[in-house]
């Protein structure tokens, strides 16, 4: 019998002390960079439905500098839940392999895999969550602002996976966040109320509203996350027509604070949510984001894995 497993499905599930350890774990790894042996002769399964860059790589290379491997199973290979149930596919894979990372299109799924999986599963991006990124961006606010408590983050964008978890990561370390979204497209209700009760908890505040040039005033940062995600992009005539003024761009820039910082998950969108001079510009952090994933992710492997 293997012990009892930790899943990584929600960034609510962690505490804001189990945050903290998973950074001084990150931030070490980051000086060092050096590879060590910690996961030496463990497998990491990455299941992924959808393409990926950052993820899909992140986790691999993070894997081989822990001492482990990582398999990779796309779209065509494993086919979740159309070969086999969703059930058999995970408990097969928890004899030969030591944690898994997934990407799928429903949320249910991960949480399928999870319930079936006799070894840890990480949510790789679902169509609720996101939260290797949101853990990770918040490991990066950290380090450009030295503290996470009340710091201004405000997003403007659709109100999605990457969101979703931002919010969680924000209310359970105590961010002032605000969010701004075109109506129709804001966070699910279940996500608003789990934010606003984690946050009460830290004392900080969620704020929602549909007027950037207002929520913008004194952010010290300033995310975007693209208006069409993967498998939306059916809805991309309807998606450009209503978020027509939630670009982030220079004009809506010059009414920020001069050194707010701007943050995109990537992949980006060039010149639809976010334009070139200000993805490119002095102020972007959006290249040490992506970088953050990498050691963030491997101080959960190290953390669930060993
Ligand atoms: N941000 C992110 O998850 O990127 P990928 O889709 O490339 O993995
Ligand atoms: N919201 C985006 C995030 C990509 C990392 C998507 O789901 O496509």
């Amino acid at each position: 019998m293997k012990n009892k497993k930790r899943d990584f499905i929600s960034i609510k599930d962690l505490t804001k002390e189990e945050i903290y350890e998973i950074f001084k774990l990150a931030e070490s790894l980051k000086a060092k960079r050096s590879a060590n042996n910690s996961l030496s002769g463990k497998t990491l399964a990455l299941i992924f439905q959808k393409p990926s860059n950052r993820t899909r790589v992140s986790f691999e290379v993070g894997m081989n500098q822990l001492g482990g491997n990582a398999v990779y199973l796309g779209p065509h290979e494993m086919e979740l839940g159309v070969r086999e149930s969703i059930r058999d596919a995970a408990k097969v894979l928890s004899r030969y392999i030591d944690g898994l990372v997934a990407r799928t299109y429903k949320h249910q799924d991960i949480i399928d895999l999870a319930k079936s999986a006799t070894v840890p599963v990480i949510n790789g991006l679902s169509d609720l969550l996101h939260p290797c990124q949101g853990l990770s961006d918040l490991f990066t606010i950290k380090e450009k602002f030295k503290k996470l408590d009340s710091v201004k983050f405000v997003f403007i964008g659709d109100g999605n996976n990457v969101l979703h978890s931002l919010m969680h990561g924000a209310a359970i370390m105590g961010l002032d966040m605000t969010v701004v979204t075109p109506k129709g497209h804001g966070p699910k209700a279940e996500i608003v109320d789990e934010a606003k009760a984690l946050s009460k908890r830290s004392g900080s505040s969620i704020t929602l509203c549909n007027k950037p040039d207002e929520a913008i005033k004194g952010a010290d940062i300033i995310y975007t996350d693209v208006w069409i995600s993967m498998g939306q992009e059916q809805e991309r005539e309807r998606k450009i027509k209503d978020f027509n003024g939630f670009q982030v761009n220079k004009e809506l820039l010059a009414k920020a604070k001069k050194d707010c910082v701007i943050m995109h998950c990537m992949p980006a969108h060039r010149n639809e949510e976010i334009t070139d001079d200000v993805i490119d510009g002095p102020n972007s952090i959006v290249l040490d984001q992506a970088e953050n994933r990498l050691h963030v992710q491997k101080a959960i492997l190290h953390l669930l894995l060993r």
